[in-house]
């Protein structure tokens, strides 16, 4: 569900009508809903109620604006960070440093140090080298971090292999087979609080089956440690729940999701964490973009050139990702189309040969489901600006990421005196 809909022909976002974002803001522009995020992050929580002590860590790569941050802070979310950067962003939206946890693996020195400082609540820890790298600088600050080690239980998500996390042969976490041995050689060291276990198998996951075999191998894990003397009291289940990208699409729900967690974790005994992205933000958010021209080419559907591209929302280039196009002002009639942004690649396409509502230069459409992975992941890529975002709520909205036009990216280059 999401506040996104047609008003007398207009497609809204929530009570504002998408063109007067246009004329303020100019175009390409994400725009969010704070009314949808709101709701997703209610649902979420609902859907884990049955469990005793849940701690909901909102995954900050997914949308690091601070307004988008905020609105989840004030939902009582906290922030899973992969990043000194994200972390600064969670704590500048007014996490608790304890609600957030820290999970990637490569912290660098300098993260661990930040991050340790800040007192975050627990260090996802990827590695055994990680691992003796945080204890040491944690003895030398005085200090104790609290931590889970992340473990790769090699099930296969069954989603795009490029944001598949949970195979043995992807980078993250620490195998199954050795998680005992360095869980009791990091539990040895005196600046680390060893305290459970993590567990991320990968995003945009339209099927429960693999996450429950991979927390079912958490559980016996759980079990394995305790057995070896070691007092486990969190598990973080990561994030990875799927969301609809086509009308018609289904996912399991949030609803769906919780109770098989309840079911799978029932004896665990532990404090949960889990860490969703997408399925707060994802459709939470449109990218509002507007035709430049359309042309033909040969005898094939005309080309709509729009003036978003791949530098904006990098997923369709990226992933071979869908994203529904919409007109603002739908005509009722519709046209066969490649939906191409201006970028000088190929790639820079965001449908082929699609049936879309009928579009011609001067229009405003929508990508969907764009609330996640979208502004976050833009470049520059051919001097083009970085994408503004704007935050809607009820009647109002505001500009929540100014625009960085291209001349100012260019100033923060030089050119050597010796050139
Ligand atoms: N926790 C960890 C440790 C993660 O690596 C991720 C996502 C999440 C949580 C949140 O996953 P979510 O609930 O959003 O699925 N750029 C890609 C997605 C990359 C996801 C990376 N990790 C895309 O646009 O599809």
């Amino acid at each position: 569900m999401d506040h996104f809909e047609l008003r007398n022909g207009v497609l809204h976002a929530e009570d504002v009508p998408l063109p007067q974002i246009a004329d303020a803001v100019g175009t390409p522009v994400y725009v969010y809903s704070r009314a949808t995020l709101v709701r997703h992050a209610r649902v979420f929580r609902e859907a884990l109620s049955d469990l005793k002590e849940a701690h909901v860590a909102f995954a900050v790569k997914a949308n690091p604006n601070l307004a988008v941050l905020s609105v989840l802070r004030q939902e009582g979310y906290g922030a899973d960070v992969v990043s000194g950067g994200e972390l600064t962003r969670a704590l500048a939206a007014g996490m608790a440093p304890a609600d957030v946890v820290f999970s990637g693996v490569g912290k660098t020195h300098d993260e661990l140090v930040q991050a340790l400082e800040a007192g975050i609540g627990q260090f996802n820890i990827e590695s055994e080298e990680e691992g003796y790298e945080l204890a040491a600088i944690a003895r030398r600050t005085g200090r104790r971090a609290a931590c889970a080690l992340r473990v790769n239980p090699d099930v296969d998500a069954r989603t795009h292999e490029k944001i598949s996390t949970g195979k043995r042969e992807n980078k993250f976490g620490v195998p199954l087979d050795r998680a005992g041995a360095v869980y009791a050689a990091l539990a040895g060291e005196d600046g680390l609080d060893m305290r459970g276990v993590a567990v991320h198998i990968g995003s945009q996951l339209g099927d429960l089956e693999p996450l429950e075999s991979a927390f079912a191998r958490l559980g016996a894990l759980i079990g394995e440690l305790r057995a070896q003397g070691h007092a486990v009291t969190h598990a973080d289940l990561g994030g990875g729940l799927g969301v609809p990208y086509k009308a018609g699409e289904t996912m399991p729900s949030p609803a769906a999701y919780g109770a098989m967690v309840a079911r799978v974790t029932r004896d665990w005994g532990v404090k949960l964490t889990f860490e969703p992205g997408r399925v707060i933000a994802g459709n939470a958010g449109v990218l509002l973009t507007r035709v430049i021209r359309t042309k033909r080419s040969g005898n094939g559907p005309p080309f709509v050139v729009v003036d978003a591209a791949m530098n904006d929302l990098a997923r369709p280039a990226m992933y071979g990702a869908w994203h529904d196009i919409e007109a603002v002002r739908p005509s009722g009639e519709t046209m066969a189309a490649h939906v191409v942004g201006p970028i000088c690649e190929t790639g820079d396409t965001f449908a082929m040969d699609r049936e879309i509502d009928a579009l011609s230069a001067g229009d405003l459409a929508v990508f969907r489901t764009a609330g996640a992975y979208g502004a976050t992941m833009a470049s520059s890529y051919n001097s083009r600006g970085f994408v503004a975002e704007v935050l809607v709520d009820g009647d109002r909205f505001a500009v929540v990421a100014d625009r960085i036009p291209a001349d100012a990216i260019m100033d923060a280059e030089r050119v050597p005196d010796w050139l």
